[in-house]
């Protein structure tokens, strides 16, 4: 109906300006805003400080299941807390983007967070977008509008290099890039568009192009 619950779900390789993207249409729709991937790094981020044995799955996911995450919904300004400690920053630590993959990939620590951000996307009265990898597929498949955001990977290692400048050279950004796609494809299978996902390619498109042409696809899915 009208008053239907716009749920926009955004899920992509990183580099792909997932992200900005995402942040930029929960503010032009004037939406909440979800970064998934935040809440597996912020879990990472518990792991190390308790200097938990990742291998230890069992451990890692009771510990993980004991711990209050605070996600702030505000596009404009989405924190993250663990326990009341604000995280935000810690996350993108290089130690914590490393160890990622090995949490993400515990299945009992994705049945955790992905009630978690079910309950999220409940709660969100007006309206959320949320990001991650398995967001079209299993967090929300029911969602309004379900985009796979793809970027040539030549796209992705120049926009990474453009993030950490001139200090980082080419190559490693290149590898970085290539090991992060890597150990991304062992967590969830996003590179190809589950049915009914519409695939946006960011390669040749600014970032207020790619906000445009989401923004653009809610109209053919309410009926409005
Ligand atoms: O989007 P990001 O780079 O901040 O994601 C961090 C890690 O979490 C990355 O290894 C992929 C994983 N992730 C996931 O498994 N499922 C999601 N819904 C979101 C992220």
């Amino acid at each position: 109906g009208v008053t239907e619950r716009l749920v926009i779900a955004i899920d992509g390789p990183s580099g792909s300006g997932k992200s900005s993207t995402s942040r930029g249409v929960a503010q032009r729709l004037g939406l909440a805003y979800l970064d998934t991937g935040a809440m597996y790094r912020a879990v990472t981020w518990l792991a190390l400080d308790r200097g938990l044995d990742r291998t230890d799955a069992a451990t890692v996911a009771g510990t993980i299941a004991q711990a209050r995450l605070d996600v702030a919904t505000d596009p404009a300004a989405p924190t993250i807390s663990v326990d009341g400690t604000d995280v935000t920053t810690a996350i993108r630590d290089p130690q914590v983007s490393q160890a990622v993959s090995s949490v993400a990939t515990n299945l009992a620590v994705r049945k955790d967070l992905i009630a978690r951000q079910r309950a999220i996307i409940a709660a969100a009265e007006r309206g959320i977008v949320v990001e991650g990898r398995d967001i079209t597929t299993v967090v929300a498949p029911e969602a309004t509008v379900r985009v796979l955001l793809v970027a040539d990977p030549a796209a992705r290692v120049a926009r990474r290099q453009a993030e950490l400048g001139n200090r980082v050279d080419h190559d490693a950004v290149t590898d970085q890039v290539i090991r992060r796609d890597r150990d991304d494809s062992t967590v969830a299978q996003f590179t190809d568009a589950a049915p009914g996902v519409t695939v946006v390619d960011s390669t040749d498109l600014t970032l207020d192009q790619v906000i445009d042409v989401i923004c653009g696809l809610v109209p053919q899915h309410t009926g409005s």
